[in-house]
């Protein structure tokens, strides 16, 4: 029997993006104290270097920094050329990186915005795991050969009126993640996770401009309180974990009860 905190990941590989912040960076300090031997990139290299030098000095663990554009296929191949050369195998693969929050209604939303978002958000995670899965699905580990753990969103369960294409970003990721574990099984399993409303970059670390985004959409959480980073890296533990073996293809919520017995933001017509 496995318990939780062995360091079931002693010798296994895995890529994290969007590293420099928020998610990304407690993932990585979670699995190297499991024993996972890391690349962590982003394209932020300062906040990269930082979440690096952390999980150096906290676990001694080997690191690899790699600063990519998650949405560039060339950039997303040299994220794999370095990682093969550094590692013999990426066993876990958490495609992380995103960006948000742009209130613009669905019809005012510039293009721009819209390119953007749907390239880093969905393009991004879709390249990553198309490049890793390839080698990935041959490696000889037992009885999982590798995981995939996609970030998606309770805004891609609940339609969110007020983050319209981030909406659709993630609505995309859940069903990446679908196609991919009907792809990839039985040797990997592919799940996705989707937070609630936890501060990080993505609300610029300000707790007021998240509580405004919860308001605007008359936000009510049933466990009355906020999500934190942890909420979420003990769910990517779990999913790289060989207790969740028997799990793929599944979209994990982690919101407090928003989505199933609270109020998700929704749009009030007048
Ligand atoms: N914070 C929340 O409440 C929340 C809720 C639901 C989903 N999420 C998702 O969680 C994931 C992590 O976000 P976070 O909340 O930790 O925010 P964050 O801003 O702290 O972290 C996101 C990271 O992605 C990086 N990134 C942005 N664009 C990139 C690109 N083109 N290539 C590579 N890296 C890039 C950023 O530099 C940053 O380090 C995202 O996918 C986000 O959509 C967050």
């Amino acid at each position: 029997m496995i318990k939780i905190f062995d360091k079931f990941l002693e010798g296994k590989g895995a890529v994290i993006t969007g590293a420099a912040s928020g998610f990304g960076r407690d993932d990585a300090l979670k699995l190297a104290e499991v024993g996972a031997n890391l690349v962590l990139s982003d394209v932020n290299v300062e906040g990269l270097e930082e979440t690096a030098q952390l999980v150096k000095s906290k676990y001694g663990s080997e690191v690899l920094t790699v600063q990519i554009d998650v949405s560039d296929s060339e950039q997303v191949k040299k994220l794999a050329k370095q990682a093969y050369a550094t590692f013999d195998n990426i066993y876990v693969l958490v495609n992380n990186a995103g960006v948000g929050i742009d209130f613009t209604s669905i019809l005012a939303v510039k293009e721009r915005i819209w390119d953007k978002t749907l390239n880093i958000n969905l393009k991004g995670q879709w390249l990553i795991a198309k490049t890793f899965c390839r080698k990935m699905k041959v490696q000889k580990f037992e009885p999982i050969a590798g995981k995939i753990i996609n970030m998606a969103s309770i805004a891609g369960v609940n339609i969110d009126p007020f983050i319209p294409v981030y909406s659709i970003s993630k609505v995309g990721v859940i069903a990446l993640t679908q196609l991919l574990a009907a792809q990839l099984a039985p040797k990997v399993t592919v799940n996705c996770v989707s937070p609630g409303y936890h501060v990080t970059g993505i609300y610029d670390n300000d707790t007021d401009l998240m509580q405004k985004t919860m308001d605007a959409g008359n936000v009510q959480t049933p466990l009355k309180r906020y999500g934190t980073i942890e909420d979420i890296s003990n769910i990517i533990v779990f999913l790289a974990s060989p207790h969740s073996d028997f799990i793929t293809g599944q979209n994990i919520i982690v919101d407090g009860g928003i989505t199933s017995v609270g109020t998700p933001s929704h749009l009030e017509f007048k």
